[in-house]
């Protein structure tokens, strides 16, 4: 595309990224987000903590409702369980984690538990109250104390979203938030992200009637924010998206076109069947395939991509402060 085509279609994207934040409902919570986000970054600011590198980790799938009273609405499959584990180990490498979550989806520190904790871990007694039930124990007294050890010490900020609308703004907010720490700020999207809307003045308010035969319904494309983050909201941020296809033929050049289009740092190509066991981090220069090990209890994928951005993000921020100090 030449330079006028590049600028024509950047312009379209412009009015349809300020569409969507127009038509989208305010936030609910947007004050208590707002504050949490401030006392997060004010605390962290400060002292040694100054220099810690944070990551913003985006995890479970958005929705898009179909009514504005919502009865239905469209899904995005994800477990959250990319998102969590990877909270864990950026929170073990030293990272403080802003977790941008889907209510409902798996948890940091709970991957050990039932679906169903509260009933199946725990017992009530009349003699000795609620007690935990074996063989729990060990890993309901794990979850508890490293999820209460990074919430109290300010490491770890959780900020639930369900419908698309609410994903995107919050993750406006925490970009321009994180925008101070320069390339100390990472973006780790494993969300999954909803491609189709209904604009929220065109959908309908109420319950939508079955009775009045097949459902004729306009979905409107929900713009590309990689890009607008990478030029506009965080800019120096070191940013990573991901890839998820059920074709492992097309995955890794969908992989790479996204890398080039949207100007990442980084992105993590993933097929659907084997996303728990492999996966392929794509960066401009080379592309690192990482497994889990299947012979070692317990290890996880997420572990093995953590350990290569770590170091990747090391580098880059090494970089551009050598190229601040030379300029
Ligand atoms: O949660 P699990 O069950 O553990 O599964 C993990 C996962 C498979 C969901 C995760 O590893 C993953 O691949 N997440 C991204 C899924 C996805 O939306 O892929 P995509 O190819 O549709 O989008 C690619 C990127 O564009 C994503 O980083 C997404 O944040 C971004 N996007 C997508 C749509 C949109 N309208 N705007 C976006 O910015």
């Amino acid at each position: 595309m030449d330079v006028h085509g590049q600028q024509k279609a950047q312009e379209a994207l412009d009015v349809e990224i300020k569409s969507f934040f127009d038509s989208a409902p305010p936030l609910r919570n947007i004050e208590n987000v707002s504050e949490d986000l401030k006392k997060f970054i004010e605390m962290n600011s400060s002292g040694t903590r100054s220099a810690r590198k944070v990551v913003c980790v985006t995890s479970g799938g958005t929705t898009v409702p179909l009514e504005q009273r919502c009865v239905r609405y469209i899904d995005n499959f994800s477990s959250g369980h990319r998102g969590a584990a990877s909270t864990e180990y950026f929170l073990k490498a030293g990272y403080l984690v802003i977790f941008l979550y889907r209510k409902g989806t798996c948890q940091p520190y709970c991957s050990l538990l039932p679906d169903y904790p509260f009933l199946e871990c725990f017992e009530f007694t009349h003699e000795s109250g609620i007690q935990v039930r074996q063989p729990y124990s060990e890993a309901v007294k794990w979850a508890i104390s490293e999820h209460h050890a990074a919430v109290a010490d300010g490491t770890l900020l959780k900020l639930p979203f369900t419908t698309i609308f609410e994903y995107l703004q919050i993750l406006h907010m925490v970009a321009t938030s994180l925008r101070s720490l320069g390339p100390n700020a990472l973006f780790y999207l494993a969300a999954a992200v909803s491609d189709f809307y209904v604009p929220w003045e065109s959908m309908a308010e109420h319950k939508i009637q079955s009775g009045s035969g097949p459902l004729d319904m306009r979905l409107v494309q929900v713009p590309k924010m990689l890009s607008v983050l990478r030029s506009e909201w965080a800019p120096t941020a070191y940013c990573i998206s991901f890839k998820l296809e059920t074709d492992v033929k097309i995955l890794l050049e969908k992989a790479n076109a996204a890398l080039k289009k949207y100007k990442m740092h980084m992105v993590i190509a993933n097929e659907l069947l084997t996303r728990k066991e492999e996966v392929t981090l794509v960066t401009d220069n080379e592309n690192i395939h990482v497994r889990r090990d299947p012979k070692q209890v317990g290890d996880e994928v997420e572990k093995h991509i953590i350990e290569h951005i770590v170091e990747k993000h090391s580098t880059y921020v090494d970089n551009l402060d050598q190229k601040v100090s030379r300029d």
